[in-house]
């Protein structure tokens, strides 16, 4: 009998005391700059469900193309017994990798305990030998994994990776290189580069879905630290860094305004025109990705591509 085992690692306020810290240093430096992480309360959440159903965001159809055709040759490579993800959010990208692998045991790993619960008490449902421990907690710090049969695949999808900048990234990796064993792999989703109009169309549709994304991390700090932010002021951008290779989502201020927060007693001067920096979308190449695995000490043995060669998924192993 399978059941849903959920373990909190997540101090109940780190959330809070991480984002009065975030908002202070962000809103204090210069370039202004918040972590992306913010984005995705209830609202944000739902308004990223609505990007990735838009026509101009292809990460995910390009994903889910992967993932259904290739889940069969993942699992033959892999051979794992466990399944461990990172950000799993709702789980629905991981049925094809779950149908195909068919582990004992199942990690997914979030900061949104509902969703691991909604997620869970589903899988569990529908797939009843399967064991399902679900770990609230942030996939960044370091993690205690329950001990489930090995060998174990951690998988990290959706291109998330490319939120971190470089140096986040080579630690990322290298703390999730220190969950590995010998026989244990990494799937890792990352978008690739390609035509700059293409990716800044994915990331300012013409609905606006995007831009109203982008700005609900105000409506966050407004609600959260009492902060008087207000969204019309503020213009989305959505840019293209050809040297670093990233989009950059900012948020341009239509005038010189100051916004009050009073939770860090703060009040935050912006010039007219000024931008704040609310997330890197990082786009990877295939050399680039496997220097990257190869400075944590992880090796890149199968690279698979939707037909359009849009969105990748790598496999490495310790
Ligand atoms: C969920 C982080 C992969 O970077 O493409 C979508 C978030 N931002 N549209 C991405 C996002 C703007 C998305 N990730």
């Amino acid at each position: 009998m399978s059941h849903l085992h959920v373990t909190r690692t997540l101090p109940e306020d780190a959330t809070d005391a991480a984002l009065r810290a975030d908002v202070l240093h962000g809103l204090t430096v210069r370039p202004k700059w918040l972590p992306p992480k913010w984005f995705y309360d209830a609202r944000g959440s739902e308004l990223f469900e609505q990007i990735t159903e838009l026509p101009e965001y292809y990460p995910t159809r390009a994903e889910r193309e992967i993932l259904a055709t290739r889940s069969g040759e993942i699992a033959a490579a892999s051979g794992a017994r466990t399944l461990v993800e990172l950000g799993s959010g709702s789980s629905e990208k991981t049925r094809h990798l779950l149908d195909a692998l068919a582990p004992a045991a199942y990690v997914p790993v979030d900061v949104s305990e509902s969703a691991l619960v909604q997620a869970g008490q589903a899988l569990v449902r529908e797939r009843p030998d399967l064991e399902v421990h679900a770990l609230i907690a942030d996939f960044t710090a370091p993690l205690d994994l329950p001990a489930t049969p090995g060998p174990r695949l951690v998988a990290f999808l959706g291109g998330t990776i490319g939120n971190l900048l470089p140096d986040e990234r080579a630690k990322f990796l290298a703390s999730v290189r220190s969950l590995l064993e010998p026989g244990d792999g990494l799937l890792l989703g990352t978008d690739l580069v390609k035509d700059e109009r293409v990716l800044v169309r994915a990331y300012d549709d013409a609905a606006g879905v995007t831009a109203a994304f982008n700005k609900n991390v105000l409506a966050v700090v407004d609600r959260e630290l009492g902060a008087d932010f207000d969204p019309d002021a503020f213009d989305h951008v959505a840019l293209w860094d050809a040297e670093r290779e990233w989009i950059e989502m900012r948020l341009r201020s239509r005038t010189a305004q100051t916004v009050k927060v009073p939770a860090l007693d703060l009040a935050v001067d912006f010039a007219a025109g000024e931008e704040l920096r609310t997330e890197v979308s990082a786009k990877f190449r295939r050399d680039g990705v496997s220097g990257e695995l190869d400075d944590a000490g992880l090796e890149l043995t199968h690279w698979w591509t939707d037909a359009q060669d849009r969105f990748a998924l790598s496999l490495s192993v310790v």
